[in-house]
């Protein structure tokens, strides 16, 4: 009698626990087994930097699948198990305890890491990083009460963090190389925007500039806790807390020594397969070809840990897979909350066009290149992204003036 074939995820966080979902949601009556590094079960990344960290949400929200969930759906979850080695040709894996898990097919969905500040003094306490819940606890703990907090990076994590510390009362200093906030992800226009709004909630930015060294309290002590940050222009900036965001690194390891092919992710085919035939990757891992795109993206996104893990099931079922969405983000800090479709990265357009009122706050802005959205972000704007979404899908040339015309709909631009 044949044996039913073992499916194994690597990674037990949002992308691996809604493949195990799909697994069963499409039928796959085999063995299912979730191997993940952190002792609780998989939960969702965005409230750590938003209503959890701000203790608005219930730790309750942050979850997956209620508790019984994987027991009740025959998904065998280990927790606290990390996953040291992968064998291709013997189709196993090793955990740093020993233990050999043997699989049919193996889905990689190991995410990634914070990007960790290389500088004297970055050792010490109260130089926080945030991706895990216990990370943003500790930090909701040092926002208590206030104080003064150094931002290392104006990126996602950085400027949620900021908004969260400035909601608890911290005054807020935030360092940032580029010559403003976001830059990498939205551009100067939009990113300017969001530096102008922290601003007006009374942060300071120092743009232009790196950080060389963190230092005791006075400038004291080779070790211990943090007191001052002092940046590339010899600028001294007093510190309580500082919170370091510096861009999120790949967890490749486990596939590079295996020999399969990586490169900024691991990378993949548009059905998430990668150079292995019996291995998979989706979340933040995948560095995936995407059709729509016409190039290679890792995108380090809910919606994309959402839904790429369960794309790579129905691939490892067999089934014809194009994992090819639109890239689509959000995010919310004090009373602004955005969703952006498209990556508007410097370099991929030429103009940004508005519609709406962009003092108070409330429009769309849309990435053109070449006269064809590339990207758009509604600002407390709602229910438009799938709109968005089919204009940047259909690559055609817009009339600008219907565009950014309110009274015309987005499906008749
Ligand atoms: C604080 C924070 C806020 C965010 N907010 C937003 C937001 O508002 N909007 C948005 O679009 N995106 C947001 N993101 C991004 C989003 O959360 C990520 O894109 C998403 O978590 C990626 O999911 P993943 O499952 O691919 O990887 P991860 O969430 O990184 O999970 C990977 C899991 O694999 C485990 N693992 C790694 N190596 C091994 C191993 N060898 N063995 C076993 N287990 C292993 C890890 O411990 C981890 O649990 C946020 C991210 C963070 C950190
Ligand atoms: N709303 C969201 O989508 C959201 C929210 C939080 C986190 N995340 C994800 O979490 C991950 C980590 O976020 P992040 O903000 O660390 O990464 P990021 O890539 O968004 O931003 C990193 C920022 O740090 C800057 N930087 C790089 N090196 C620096 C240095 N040495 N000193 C000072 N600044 C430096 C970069 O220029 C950039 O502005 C990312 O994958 C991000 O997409 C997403």
């Amino acid at each position: 009698m044949p044996t039913e074939p073992t499916y194994l995820i690597v990674g037990a966080s949002l992308c691996g626990a809604k493949a195990a979902e799909t697994l069963r949601e499409e039928g796959f009556g085999g063995t299912v087994i979730m191997l993940g590094s952190e002792t609780e079960r998989p939960y969702e990344r965005p409230p750590l930097s938003k209503g959890y960290l701000l203790g608005k949400d219930d730790k309750s929200v942050i979850y997956v699948h209620e508790e019984g969930w994987y027991a009740e759906h025959g998904v065998d979850l280990r927790l606290g198990v990390t996953v040291a080695s992968v064998d291709p040709a013997g189709r196993a894996v090793t955990t740093t305890d020993g233990d050999s898990v043997g699989y049919d097919r193996l889905l990689l969905a190991t995410g990634a890491s914070p990007r960790q500040l290389d500088i004297p003094g970055a050792a010490r306490d109260g130089v926080m990083y945030l991706r895990t819940v216990g990370n943003s606890e500790r930090l909701a703990a040092a926002f208590r009460g206030g104080g003064r907090v150094v931002t290392i990076g104006a990126g996602w994590i950085g400027l949620e963090v900021t908004a969260a510390a400035r909601e608890a009362g911290c005054e807020v200093t935030v360092v940032e190389p580029e010559p403003t906030a976001l830059y990498r992800a939205l551009g100067p226009e939009l990113g300017g925007m969001f530096a102008d709004l922290h601003r007006e909630h009374g942060v300071e930015f120092r743009f232009g500039e790196s950080v060389s060294e963190i230092r005791g309290p006075g400038g004291r002590g080779l070790a211990g806790r943090v007191g001052e940050v002092v940046t590339s222009s010899g600028a001294v900036l007093p510190a309580d807390v500082v919170v370091v965001g510096i861009g999120a690194v790949p967890n490749t390891g486990l596939a590079a020594d295996a020999g399969l092919e990586t490169g900024n992710g691991v990378v993949t085919d548009a059905a998430l397969r990668t150079s292995d035939p019996n291995i998979y990757a989706a979340g933040d891992l995948a560095s995936s070809y995407h059709p729509l795109l016409g190039r290679r993206v890792r995108v380090e996104h809910w919606a994309n840990a959402l839904n790429s893990g369960p794309a790579a099931a129905r691939s490892m079922l067999g089934q014809d897979v194009t994992y090819d969405p639109v890239p689509y983000f959000f995010s919310d800090q004090y009373d602004l909350g955005m969703e952006t479709a498209g990556l508007p990265e410097p370099g991929r357009y030429d103009q940004v066009l508005y519609r709406g009122d962009r003092q108070g706050r409330e429009f769309i802005a849309f990435w053109l290149a070449s006269g064809a959205v590339v990207a758009g972000m509604n600002v407390n704007v709602w229910d438009v992204t799938d709109d968005i979404q089919a204009l940047i899908r259909s690559g055609k040339q817009v009339d600008p003036a219907r565009l950014t015309d309110p009274d015309v709909p987005l499906t008749e631009v």
